[in-house]
């Protein structure tokens, strides 16, 4: 498992923003977890797939080969061999992702290739069940998280910063209905691991963040 460090907390926080620094500045692999329940949601809607049919959501989800490459040190992720990095960053496909991960057929799929990837590096992983679940011995283990306006309204500019046309009250609701869904499901929820650092990143700007994420992993590594 090396030094690996785990980064959890709600949607918006800022955890692949964060995480991606923190990869590039200690030469880490940056694994973007939620991308791949994202990309089998891509499939689950495109095959038609109610978010609320468990049983379906179970079956088709085995029909989506996943995989994870790297060019230029940015991920990328396969569906059936098709790289779909930029089609799954729409909030149909993030709120699928979030209906169809309680099932633990998807989870179960994709933490074996979590856990594959973290023992082939040094890894920066993303998620909601990375330090209590999928790396649970990792090094440092850090729950991200900001009030849900905060977080609704970060996510509104980088929308419209995109062009993608969005609404701040359905933005704020889809954030609250995802935090509850994410957090009471059954099987590793999104909650706090025992031994991460909260970090609430409401009044902190991105360098902020990173440099105390940073400063905590290298008194980490001193005391060894
Ligand atoms: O971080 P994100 O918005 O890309 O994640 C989309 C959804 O995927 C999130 O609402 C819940 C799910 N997810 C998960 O259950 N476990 C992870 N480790 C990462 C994401």
């Amino acid at each position: 498992m090396g030094y690996s460090i785990a980064i959890d907390g709600p949607a918006g926080a800022g955890k692949s923003t964060i995480a991606k620094r923190i990869a590039k500045s200690l030469s880490f692999v940056y694994v973007d977890t939620g991308a791949m329940y994202r990309a089998i949601a891509l499939h689950l809607i495109r095959q038609g797939v109610p978010p609320g049919d468990s049983d379906l959501i179970g079956k088709v989800c085995q029909e989506a080969d996943i995989t994870i490459r790297y060019q230029d040190k940015e991920q990328q992720v396969l569906l059936n061999a098709e790289n779909v990095t930029g089609l799954i960053r729409t909030e149909e496909v993030g709120n699928m992702a979030s209906a169809s991960s309680v099932n633990p057929k998807v989870r179960l799929k994709l933490v074996e290739l979590q856990r594959a990837l973290a023992a082939g590096a040094d890894v920066v992983m993303d998620g909601r069940d990375i330090g209590t679940y999928v790396l649970p011995d990792a090094f440092l283990k850090i729950y991200l998280t900001a009030s849900v306006k905060t977080r609704a309204n970060r996510r509104y500019l980088e929308l419209q910063k995109k062009g993608i046309p969005c609404d701040l009250a359905q933005i704020t609701e889809d954030i609250e209905e995802r935090d509850h869904r994410d957090m009471t499901r059954e099987f590793a929820p999104l909650k706090q691991a025992e031994d991460a650092v909260l970090v609430d990143t409401s009044s902190m700007n991105i360098e902020e963040v990173a440099d105390q994420i940073l400063k905590l992993y290298k008194e980490k590594r001193a005391k060894l």
